[in-house]
């Protein structure tokens, strides 16, 4: 195999040469940001970093945006920074990437990123580079911009390996950033708990969310709900194509796209049985009008907050009875879950309330082979087989919120004021499963809406969405005669 010549694959860059280097380098019109322009929420973000620098004061803070990943070849994935990053920052668009906040020890806050090339000092990044330059993705900030929309001090990237020459004690958000966990070091196992630390005090930063954030998650919701809506609209057209889910995906994910920055996750359109697979986001079934259907879904805002509702609807506009029975249950558990949602209640209480009524129910269909109460001791648990899955979670900039936060503040811990979560329970009747009746088989339910905790309760974001038979009924019928 020695000598072998290097292989020669080509380009797709066509030469640049000197004449076109020196037109391209010369005459473009200086076209500043407006002086007014600021991140959406920019009051809302300097008390988020002073609480983090104060919670590790006299370290070196680092928390990434992210780099963008391969989808295949020369194709990445769509950027979109990390919460973390987001939260801190207000910097939520595609042109964050490989960005970082640092959080000096003295608790300043420095925006590293990558500025705007400069056209006049000869850089032929902006019309050469395919992954940066604006030609090709569009315009970032320069460091002067990026720190008039933020209100932060900023650096260049380039200066960000300096930090690590330094005896500063550093902790990184890891595992967002290969650049910077290489730049990091493999972190000893003390490193990695002190950086495990900083990961659950940026998630725990985010359980309680102040009044701009709730308005954030209503704008989702909202958008949202108008998304449902389309999909029961282009049911009729579904129903005729041999992929009805997929068909009803689109249309979701057209108006999450058209209000938003898109899905806050993969939407699940399962009819039938396949509402039975609890993250089924193939969706790539037919529609059977005699079915229902689960559809859970969510609009991202611009500014990265996400919804997160569930309707379970039946396809031909009217519920069986079988259906109706099944999701009376399951109604009646959310509902039960839903209030016990309070400040100072412990998170679980609702989630056991919701399960209380399930196990009840499933009792009362004779489907259990123990007593309601026998099933829900912890050490049995039979009714799990119906609903695996937990009924909520928080819910923010991410879809499953705050998950880095440690139990005795989130899992095992207690509601407050400014928490927003889900309650979603379900029940999942599995086709194959002989311990139900037949008319049963194949059912799967899921009600999900969000709440925000409030003085003395919670309030229902998601009420725009009819949550009862007869509710959702109506509002098919409704929508599908306007059509
Ligand atoms: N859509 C994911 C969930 O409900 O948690
Ligand atoms: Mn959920
Ligand atoms: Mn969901």
């Amino acid at each position: 195999m020695a000598d072998q010549p290097a292989l020669n694959t080509g380009s797709h860059d066509l030469p640049v040469t000197p004449a076109l280097a020196a037109f391209m380098a010369d005459q473009w019109a200086a076209t500043p940001l407006p002086a007014d322009h600021r991140v959406p929420g920019y009051a809302h973000f300097p008390a988020r970093r002073a609480r983090i620098a104060e919670a590790f004061a006299g370290e070196r803070l680092l928390v990434p945006a992210g780099q963008l990943k391969v989808r295949s070849n020369d194709c990445d994935y769509r950027f979109r920074p990390h919460s973390a990053y987001a939260h801190l920052t207000g910097l939520t668009g595609e042109e964050q990437v490989g960005h970082v906040l640092v959080i000096e020890p003295d608790g300043e806050p420095v925006l590293y990123l990558r500025p705007r090339s400069d056209r006049a000092g000869g850089s032929a990044e902006f019309y050469r580079d395919r992954r940066y330059g604006e030609f090709w993705v569009g315009r970032r900030a320069d460091l002067a911009e990026a720190a008039q929309l933020t209100g932060l001090r900023t650096a260049h990237l380039d200066d960000l390996p300096k930090l690590f020459t330094g005896s500063a004690p550093t902790r990184v958000l890891a595992d967002v950033d290969p650049v910077v966990d290489a730049l990091a070091g493999r972190p000893s196992a003390e490193q990695a708990v002190r950086d495990g630390q900083l990961a659950a005090a940026l998630s725990e930063l985010r359980l309680i969310k102040d009044p701009w954030e709730v308005e954030q998650l209503q704008l989702s919701v909202d958008h949202t709900a108008a998304g449902f809506a389309d999909v029961v609209r282009a049911l009729p057209a579904a129903l005729r194509h041999h992929r009805g889910e997929r068909v009803l995906e689109g249309a979701f994910n057209a108006r999450a796209r058209a209000e938003g920055n898109g899905t806050g996750y993969e939407t699940i359109v399962a009819s039938g049985a396949h509402a039975c697979v609890l993250h089924w986001i193939r969706n790539d079934g037919p529609l059977d009008p005699a079915q229902l259907l689960l559809l859970d879904a969510g609009v991202e805002t611009d500014t990265l907050y996400t919804a997160d509702i569930t309707r379970t609807l039946p396809l031909s506009g009217a519920f069986s009875s079988a259906q109706r029975d099944a999701y009376e249950l399951v109604l009646a558990a959310q509902d039960a879950g839903i209030a016990a949602l309070r400040p100072g209640a412990s998170f679980r209480d609702f989630h056991r309330a919701a399960m209380r009524v399930i196990a009840e129910g499933l009792a009362e269909w004779g489907v259990l082979p123990v007593p309601a109460e026998e099933a829900l001791r912890e050490d049995s648990g039979l009714y799990r087989r119906y609903t695996l899955c937990a009924s909520g979670h928080m819910l923010g900039l991410d879809v499953h919120d705050c998950a880095k936060a440690r139990a005795e503040t989130y899992l095992d811990g207690v509601l407050a004021e400014g928490m927003v979560l889900t309650v979603e329970p379900g029940l999942y009747l599995q086709p194959d499963d002989l311990t139900l009746p037949p008319a049963l088989r194949g059912i799967g339910i899921r009600i999900e809406d969000d709440l925000v905790i409030t003085a003395d309760g919670a309030r229902l974001m998601s009420g725009a969405l009819p949550r009862t038979v007869d509710g959702i009924e109506s509002w098919m019928g409704g929508l599908l005669a306007d059509r």
